[in-house]
């Protein structure tokens, strides 16, 4: 999988790196002693236990056992694969990842290249797109498509803020123009541009549309959104999925609100992309929009890691409704203590941007600030279901309640709306609703096995070393007789002996380089939970205590030809240079003791 980046590049990389730059732009650390401790971002927790080591150059989390180097930081935050993160470093770095195909099997390798660097061009293509669509707006010819815009109330300034561009009506203008080479007809069909027929022709998919370009957190364009001003039977059409633009990971706006305010105080998030737009040139440029998708967990974790205050803004209908319902379900199991979340509903007939034109900024903010928050919301909705003035209503409550509830487990909210369910049944007394709170919390934990941090794990002499190696691979040098360690048979002794060989052939690798060497072998995980593991040793026993380990496997060694010799001795007798050895194995040995 890495085998395609030359190793002397990804730990160059690595080397000019560092991880506290990349892992602070996006987790807030705060240093305490000689770590940086923040919230993890890969689970969901109130306190700091996720730390991040400089001179090591990974981190650790001592809730989830998240863990490891730079690299594998942006695959689990990024969701990238690991020429992905390779190639996010390189050009963090100013420079571009050299490729290279290895003699055996040149065509899957060539064919693999090219897919690392199709995401680029497909980034380049989009760009070109999103070009040719503004300069086509701004045309004597696009008359039609700027009143448009005009008569939708939008200025220059948002429409070039969002980029927004037109395709005129036309079945292979965009095309035309924008495809001139055989790569990039290709191109232009990953992208989704273009939609083939029966016969076998291609023409463009967007046509007599305002198109709104989908910008990715970098800001490359992955996708459109086009809404037709021809009175197209699709009234919005949006890419198809592609390599880069998948729809439930990405929210239309976001990128736009975080230029504004890299981090902003609370994110609105509407159904249309009129909607993110105009209340942005209202002033209201928070607003983002799930791409006429449900939102998904994705949309949601994307949320919380830009804000701590959320509004799920919806139509008045029961539509609306219903389509909050259903975020709020996936909303439940991945909500975090600390954040602030509120569920609107605009009044009937009016979506966000019809409203903002109405009432204005002010008035808009106004309206979002009466809105329920997230338990008012979910207990309106089951409260409609039930009678509570009925014992069964109230048992019928408990039913709809508790399940919802059971999933949720960020503990502030968690109790918070325990106790309102309390409230609701009557139960106010503080031992019944434990009661509740235990019975409901028991079944959850049952889930919760997950990962463990590395504390339990049992020390045996390859882990000390291979740990120790890991943690402090300038030990390598200790270790000067690699042939006779290969002779160990003992589990793990490959990993060592990879690392050992890793360790003198870049004589100056740190922790994190070692790891990211190691990513795609299948003892990685092991590795890296060893290379997090506190031993709690001294710095100047490090040394001491890597060595005495050594020895101990060399003896093992011994121990173990001694018995090999002694077995051999009794089924088929031994040579005399083998007795020889015998003896002076038993001798070594025996004064060990
Ligand atoms: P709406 O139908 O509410 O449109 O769709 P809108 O945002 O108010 O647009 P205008 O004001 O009529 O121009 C909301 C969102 O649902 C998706 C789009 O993402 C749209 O922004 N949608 C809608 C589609 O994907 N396809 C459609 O045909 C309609
Ligand atoms: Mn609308």
């Amino acid at each position: 999988m890495k085998g395609l980046i030359p190793n002397d590049f990804i730990l160059d990389l690595i080397a000019r790196t560092n991880i506290l730059d990349v892992i602070s732009k996006r987790v807030k650390m705060k240093k305490k002693g000689n770590n940086y401790f923040g919230c993890c971002p890969f689970h969901d927790e109130k306190t700091a236990s996720f730390s991040l080591n400089e001179k090591k150059q990974i981190y650790y989390c001592f809730g989830c056992g998240a863990s490891g180097s730079v690299v594998s930081f942006l695959m689990q935050y990024e969701r990238l694969s690991f020429p992905e993160a390779i190639e996010e470093l390189a050009s963090m770095q100013g420079v571009r990842v050299p490729y290279t195909a290895d003699s055996n099997n040149q065509h899957d390798q060539a064919k693999q290249i090219e897919s690392r660097n199709v995401r680029r061009d497909l980034y380049t293509l989009m760009a070109k797109v999103t070009n040719f669509y503004q300069q086509q707006l701004a045309l004597p010819t696009s008359k039609e498509a700027r009143e448009y815009l005009e008569q939708r109330g939008l200025n220059a300034e948002i429409v070039a803020r969002y980029k927004i561009g037109f395709a005129p009506n036309e079945w292979q203008l965009t095309f035309q123009h924008v495809v001139k080479t055989k790569d990039e007809a290709i191109l232009y069909e990953k992208a989704g541009m273009s939609v083939n027929n029966e016969s076998g022709n291609h023409y463009d998919r967007f046509r007599g549309r305002i198109m709104f370009p989908i910008r990715d957190r970098q800001g490359n364009v992955i996708a459109f959104g086009g809404r037709t001003i021809i009175n197209d039977s699709a009234k919005y059409l949006n890419s198809p999925e592609t390599p880069i633009f998948h729809k439930g990971f990405q929210l239309y706006g976001l990128y736009e609100a975080q230029e504004v305010n890299r981090n902003p105080k609370q994110l609105i998030i509407v159904e249309g992309y009129m909607d993110v737009v105009s209340l942005a040139q209202y002033g209201i440029d928070y607003a983002v929009a799930a791409l006429g998708t449900a939102t998904s967990e994705e949309h949601i974790k994307l949320l919380f890691r830009a804000t701590d205050s959320v509004i799920f803004c919806y139509d008045g209908d029961n539509a609306g409704r219903s389509a909050a319902w259903r975020a709020l379900n996936v909303l439940l199991p991945c909500l975090i203590d600390g954040k602030d979340i509120t569920f609107a509903f605009l009044p009937q007939d009016e979506d966000p941007d019809s409203l903002v034109r109405k009432i204005g900024k002010q008035g808009f903010e106004d309206y979002l600030k009466s809105a329920p928050n997230l338990s008012k919301f979910l207990f309106d909705e089951l409260l409609k279901q039930v009678d509570l003035k009925t014992a069964e209503g109230k048992a019928k409550l408990s039913s709809l309640a508790l399940p919802l509830l059971d999933q949720v487990k960020a503990k502030a909210f968690r109790l918070n709306l325990l106790q309102r369910l309390g409230n609701y049944l009557g139960l106010l007394d503080v031992s019944q609703i434990e009661q509740l709170i235990y019975s409901s919390r028991y079944k959850s934990d049952e889930k919760k096995v997950e990962k463990a941090p590395a504390s339990n794990m049992k020390l045996t002499t390859m882990r000390i070393l291979i740990g120790l190696l890991i943690q402090y691979p300038q030990l390598a040098k200790q270790v000067t007789d690699l042939e006779t360690i290969r002779q160990v048979k003992l589990a793990g002794i490959e990993i060592f002996i990879e690392l050992l060989e890793l360790c003198q052939h870049y004589p100056n690798i740190n922790t994190a380089q070692l790891l990211t060497e190691c990513i795609d072998r299948p003892f990685y995980k092991q590795l890296n939970r060893l290379a997090t593991w506190e031993y709690h040793y001294q710095d100047d026993e490090i040394t001491l205590i890597f060595c005495h380990t050594l020895k101990e496997l060399y003896d093992n060694i011994l121990a173990q030809r001694q018995d090999e010799l002694i077995a051999k001795e009794r089924v088929s007798g031994l040579s005399s240079a083998e007795k020889k050895e015998l003896a002076t194995l038993i001798l070594v040995l025996s004064k060990k003791d």
